[in-house]
């Protein structure tokens, strides 16, 4: 597996419960393989240590907001150390199945300011290249979610969502680096308008190396 852009390349993919992330990340991947580029998918909550934590307390009850905050920048923090900051020093591609848009959306809407929580965490968390944010409404959210088989948790009531979508939107506003996907049309088409994207934010970090890389970098013909 080789590099093709020099610093890496950092991708959240975010977005409410059931809008496909998961999915999005692995074609991602996906192409990256195919194309023999070294990449790295990885997810917040992590299932280590604070991450694990918070896992549980989604099935089991959840932690006061203060405790739920700290967890989720100590998770992200040592993921930061432990996998992304090594990952994007060896020239990789790291897709964030949720990164820190997400502890702006979900935390705040339990009171906290989501530009606020977006500066405590570029303290210590590298800012991404760029980030996809699949847009859909919760009632779809939902569907998908039960297509799939499971069942959803106890961050995931209807009301909340519309509100965290909201802040996602809110947020995607605030800032320069978002790109929102509709992610109500068919998946492969969801999945069309990610490579589109994740290829122009990736020729873009890539600068003048992009040359070398042509076929990496050009839209496939398939998919225009
Ligand atoms: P997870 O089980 O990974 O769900 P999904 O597959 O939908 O991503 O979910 C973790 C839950 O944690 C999800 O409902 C969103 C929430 N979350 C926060 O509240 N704050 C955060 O900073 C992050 C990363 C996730």
């Amino acid at each position: 597996m080789r590099s093709v852009i020099p610093g890496g390349l950092l991708l959240a993919i975010e977005g409410i419960d059931g809008c496909g992330k998961s999915s999005i990340a692995l074609s991602l991947a996906q192409y990256c393989g195919e194309h023999g580029v070294r990449c790295v998918v990885s997810k917040e909550p992590t299932s280590v240590g604070p991450g694990a934590e918070l896992r549980k307390s989604a099935a089991t009850g959840r932690l006061s907001l203060e405790q739920e905050y700290s967890y989720f920048l100590a998770d992200r923090s040592a993921h930061v150390e432990r996998t992304i900051r090594p990952a994007l020093a060896e020239g990789s591609i790291v897709l964030l199945d949720r990164y820190y848009w997400s502890t702006a959306a979900y935390q705040g809407i339990r009171g906290m300011d989501p530009l606020a929580i977006l500066a405590d965490n570029e303290r210590f968390a590298p800012r991404p290249h760029g980030v996809l944010l699949l847009d859909l409404t919760p009632e779809a959210g939902l569907t998908l979610i039960r297509k799939r088989g499971d069942v959803p948790n106890t961050f995931e009531a209807l009301n909340d969502l519309m509100r965290i979508r909201e802040v996602f939107l809110h947020v995607h506003a605030s800032t320069t680096y978002g790109h929102i996907i509709d992610a109500t049309v068919p998946l492969r088409d969801v999945q069309t308008a990610a490579l589109h994207i994740f290829l122009s934010i990736a020729r873009q970090a890539a600068g003048a190396s992009a040359e070398a890389e042509r076929e990496f970098f050009q839209i496939p013909k398939a998919v225009e």
